[in-house]
């Protein structure tokens, strides 16, 4: 008998054609277990995003099959997509903080909208700003942040919910090179909590240093798909 507890992202001959008829994902079939660290590679335009999107529900297959944490994409309902999203949390190449709001009130926000009691959000929101090792600047502007700091109040912003999955899209694309070995030292702090990790990046380096799985997306194709990293560009 088979005791694997079943993968928490499976995508099983996914395509996904925009309406303007770009084919961004073509024929993908992935199997992520549950506390895997995998990155996911290819040149610009090749369907990373779009995979990302199509893992949020932001975007929809046009056939295939999507299921994550258990919940078949295709069989959700709009209503359903809010309280699926919140098991998720996602890392953007732009950080995407709230430009009025100060880094603690980022993060609590994002709880805000779960319906948290205000003392708990305070100190859930005191905990993640512990980890990312931003707890001094809690009051601080994103403006008045480094790039990196604010890459890593947005991770403490998804990681507030505790969610089952982190998704980052490019995390590391406008940070220098230092910053962005912090940031992914800090998505394997993460991993290493028990969180199942998706990077997409562009970062050679990183993932020739990581030796991770790498899946390899090449015009909407997975062209390959190696454990323990191995990838040489
Ligand atoms: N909203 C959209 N509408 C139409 N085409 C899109 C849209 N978003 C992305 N694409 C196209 O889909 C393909 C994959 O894009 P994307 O997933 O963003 O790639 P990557 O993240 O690897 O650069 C590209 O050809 C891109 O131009
Ligand atoms: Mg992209």
């Amino acid at each position: 008998m088979d005791n694997r507890e079943p993968a928490i992202i499976r995508l099983e001959k996914v395509n996904m054609i925009y309406p303007s008829g770009t084919v961004a994902l073509r024929n993908c079939s992935l199997e992520i277990e549950k506390g895997e660290f995998a990155f996911i590679v290819g040149s610009s335009g090749s369907g990373k995003s779009t995979l990302i999107k199509t893992l949020l529900g932001e975007v929809s297959t046009t056939s295939g099959c999507v299921e994550v944490a258990g919940r078949n994409l295709s069989e959700m309902t709009r209503k359903q997509l809010p309280y699926y999203r919140r098991k998720l949390g996602v890392v953007f190449q732009e950080f995407r903080l709230l430009d009025e709001l100060t880094v603690f009130e980022n993060v609590a926000l994002a709880q805000r909208v779960v319906g948290v009691s205000r003392e708990r959000r305070r100190r859930n929101s005191m905990a993640v700003l512990d980890l990312v090792g931003l707890a001094q600047k809690k009051k601080a502007y994103p403006r008045e942040l480094s790039g990196g700091e604010q890459q890593r109040a947005a991770i403490a912003r998804a990681m507030v919910n505790k969610p089952a999955i982190l998704l980052a899209d490019e995390p590391t694309g406008n940070l220098d090179p230092e910053n962005s070995w912090e940031i992914m030292g800090l998505l394997e702090d993460v991993h290493q909590l028990g969180t199942t990790v998706l990077v997409v990046t562009h970062n050679d380096d990183i993932v020739n240093k990581m030796q991770k799985r790498v899946i390899a997306l090449h015009k909407g194709q997975i062209i390959n798909d190696e454990q323990q990293g191995g990838y040489v560009q």
